[in-house]
């Protein structure tokens, strides 16, 4: 099925841009209401252990100070570990704000200051004097290693006999790669406006990927009922997965503004944005083996990652190695071990681009072993199938994508041994990798108001997190209804909104946009019927398939000069307002196929050979994910990608002192995120794969794909450049020149 459009397709700038830049848009710590008072949280200073003694008086006695909560004074809350489970949670048993007096991991949230300022909160949290009970902690991973187990859900099962296999291959790479713990860094800290209504019921401004999520929590939490409380996230500055989970500052503000009868805000400082959810730090084992033309025959890829030792954090680190590429024999593995830190979370493409990173760098040292370039050696072991699965993909132009990025690059001028290019004194490194994520589709409502004024109101609960939800939305309806942009407008991020997932995945767009198109289709639906009935209709006798919905009027298609616009159908029919609200899910068909967005990332880089400074100086990074509703903001999100892919081969580290257990670069000053000195060219190829089953708009979503294989690429370009091959990520210059 194809759909005409007029919009989907179309590079039009952000419905909320003007919005954002001029500040009008409110985020949640933005929103004032009368009589706001202020909580900040006191976090621990021990990683393990239990708190002996709480003293709040010189905290009680600065002017302005409200209450000191702890978990000796908090009121009443749910006890049971389940009622804080959420629609992201893992396994185990959830993270329980001030609920006694263990201590979990450092940082831990372990009393809230309210007062009428911000700052004499945050003055007062400072003089909260907390004893501890130390116990032993455990925070290195490599300690622990060996204790790793593998968690319920186990990675897609083995086919053949890869140890076999391995043993006989002509040519042979076995390694073992690592990665550090990674924070999310969102412009926008954790915050939680709770607004207390006279009436009990309660409003809150959240900082979440998930209103609903957010909402169904403190419904569970705090025992109220479900119109009590409604929670808004209309606008998000950037999550990346750490706004998923309901998150202790919204626990904290709720439990405040119901003790103290009056609206409270929460909002996290930058250090405590580094006490919860981080990339958990992996280390990967990869045995790979060939035949003498390049062919794969065994793949073995064995990752140990951190979860804290209350819950079982699992993301998909190792089933990529199976699914990518032809080869008959295959072996993963995947394994947790416990440490006394707070649980990982989803982070941009969660364990793709860390399984992608030590596959992709495996697969480039294994083809520089076979004698074979790497781009050629991944054609050779190209895969129409799901290796995992043995299904069909549903669409899959990653061949295209090869091609067209080695293309732009200019590959083909590259010299195969390392150390071979230069540019004055600099090394020059050319490197490749590949990239893949899921197309995944949740079930999600949404509602379409027409009005009779021939304006559209879409909406639907899911937060637009950054990536251009509004506008995309706006795009997919304003097509359906044949209407100009400026008549569309969508409404997001309210829990009272119908039923959607939390905004995650890359999952949204597909999402949301079939529950958008659906909601839609039935306004179509009714506005034939009503002006079918006009006198004399010219629509007399049509049906749906026969007639299209362009620039404010319903046309027959085999005549356009016969149709009738949609405020005449309105006003004829003496309709105010049509409403309608749909459900959508994956389609039986789609179900059937395997559906990914797969990716092709070049990348050149300069390293100064003496000092071992690295820049990455060029990268072309083309996607293939089924149809692309914004190109200018689809851009974006690959430009971002790459940004996290540079950052997470050069940059990104969070580095714990593990005689204390805690965090020790908390702060964007020590934590190096890419800043623009760091990025260079960046080109983004979108390449063309139509997929009329995936879903009714063709589209895969690409809010992770640009991340995924970006860091890889970077690592394979400076062994290319330095034929130094470093495994433990980030790639910094001490290591380059040990
Ligand atoms: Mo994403 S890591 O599901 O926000």
């Amino acid at each position: 099925m194809t759909v005409a459009t007029t919009h989907i397709g179309k590079a039009t700038p952000r419905v909320d841009g003007r919005a954002k830049v001029t500040g009008a848009a409110r985020y949640a710590a933005d929103v004032n209401v009368p009589d706001l008072v202020y909580g900040c949280a006191v976090s621990s200073a021990i990683a393990r252990g239990r708190i002996k003694r709480i003293d709040a008086r010189d905290a009680l006695a600065v002017d302005g100070v409200l209450e000191v909560f702890t978990h000796e004074n908090r009121p009443r809350v749910a006890a049971s570990a389940s009622k804080y489970s959420d629609e992201t949670a893992p396994e185990g048993s959830p993270f329980r704000p001030l609920h006694d007096d263990k201590i979990l991991y450092s940082g831990q949230p372990v009393a809230l200051v309210v007062a009428q300022e911000f700052e004499i909160a945050r003055y007062a949290a400072s003089l909260v004097r907390v004893e501890y009970e130390r116990a032993d902690h455990v925070t290195d991973l490599r300690e622990v290693r060996d204790e790793a187990y593998a968690p319920k859900r186990k990675p897609a099962g083995p086919r053949g006999n890869a140890d076999k296999a391995f043993a006989k291959a002509a040519v042979k790479f076995e390694g073992e790669y690592s990665s550090p713990i990674e924070h999310h860094n969102p412009m926008e800290m954790q915050a939680s406006t709770a607004i207390w209504e006279s009436d009990g019921k309660i409003t809150v401004y959240d900082k979440t990927q998930g209103a609903q999520n957010s909402r169904n929590y403190i419904v569970n939490v705090f025992g109220l009922d479900e119109e009590d409380v409604r929670v808004l996230a209309p606008y998000v500055g950037g999550a990346f997965g750490n706004g998923l989970r309901p998150q202790y500052q919204v626990f904290l503000a709720v439990m405040a503004a119901l003790a103290l009868e009056r609206s409270v805000r929460v909002v996290l400082t930058r250090q405590q944005m580094f006490t919860f959810g981080y990339r958990p730090g992996t280390i990967q084992t990869l045995a790979l083996g060939a035949d003498d033309e390049g062919l794969l025959e065994a793949i073995k890829h064995e990752a140990v990652a951190m979860t804290s030792r209350y819950e079982d954090y699992r993301e998909n680190v190792v089933d990529w190695s199976g699914l990518l590429y032809k080869c008959a024999n295959s072996k993963l593995g995947y394994k947790l071990a416990q440490l006394d830190l707070a649980s990982p979370m989803p982070m941009r493409a969660p364990g793709g681009a860390l399984g992608l990173y030590a596959l992709e760098c495996a697969i480039d040292e294994l083809a520089h072993k076979a004698g074979v370039d790497p781009l050629e050696f991944r054609l050779r072991n190209y895969s129409d199938r799901d290796q995992n699965e043995d299904t069909t993909y549903g669409s899959k132009a990653l061949r295209e994508c090869y091609r067209q990025a080695a293309e732009r690059f200019g590959w083909t001028g590259r010299k195969p041994q390392p150390r071979a290019m230069r540019d004055g004194k600099e090394l020059v490194g050319w490197g490749m990798a590949t990239g893949i994520w899921e197309a995944m589709h949740e079930e999600a409502g949404a509602r379409a108001v027409l009005t009779a004024d021939g304006k559209l109101e879409i909406a639907s609960a899911t937060a637009d997190i950054g990536p251009g939800t509004y506008t995309m939305m706006t795009q997919v309806a304003a097509d359906r209804l044949g209407l100009p942009m400026q008549d569309v407008t969508a409404v997001l991020g309210d829990s009272s909104l119908p039923t959607a997932p939390v905004e995650g995945g890359s999952f949204t767009a597909a999402t949301v946009g079939t529950a958008v198109h659906a909601a839609c289709e039935l306004v179509r639906k009714k506005l034939l019927k009503l002006a079918k009935r006009m006198d004399s209709s010219p629509l007399a006798g049509a049906e749906l398939e026969d007639v299209t919905f362009g620039e404010g009027k319903i046309s027959r298609r085999d005549d356009p000069a016969q149709s009738v616009s949609i405020i005449e159908v309105m006003r004829d029919s003496g309709t105010n307002r049509i409403e309608e609200e749909a459900t959508a899910s994956r389609s039986k068909a789609a179900e059937k196929l395997s559906h990914y967005a797969h990716s092709a990332i070049f990348a050149e880089v300069k390293v100064d050979e003496e000092l071992g400074v690295i820049r990455v100086t060029r990268v072309v990074n083309a996607v293939a994910a089924g149809r692309i509703i914004n190109p200018t903001i689809a851009r974006s999100q690959i430009l971002g990608g790459v940004v996290w892919g540079i950052g997470m081969a050069l940059h990104e580290e969070t580095l714990t002192d593990h005689a204390l257990g805690r965090l020790v670069n908390h702060n964007i000053a020590e934590y190096h995120v890419p800043v623009n000195a760091d990025i260079h060219d960046i080109d983004v190829i979108f390449v063309e794969e139509e997929d009329g089953v995936v879903n009714p708009l063709g589209v895969k979503g690409v809010g992770e794909i640009g991340v995924v294989g970006t860091a890889a690429a970077i690592a394979n370009a400076i062994w290319h450049a330095t034929g130094k091959r470093v495994r433990d990520l980030p790639i910094t210059l001490d290591k380059l020149l040990a």
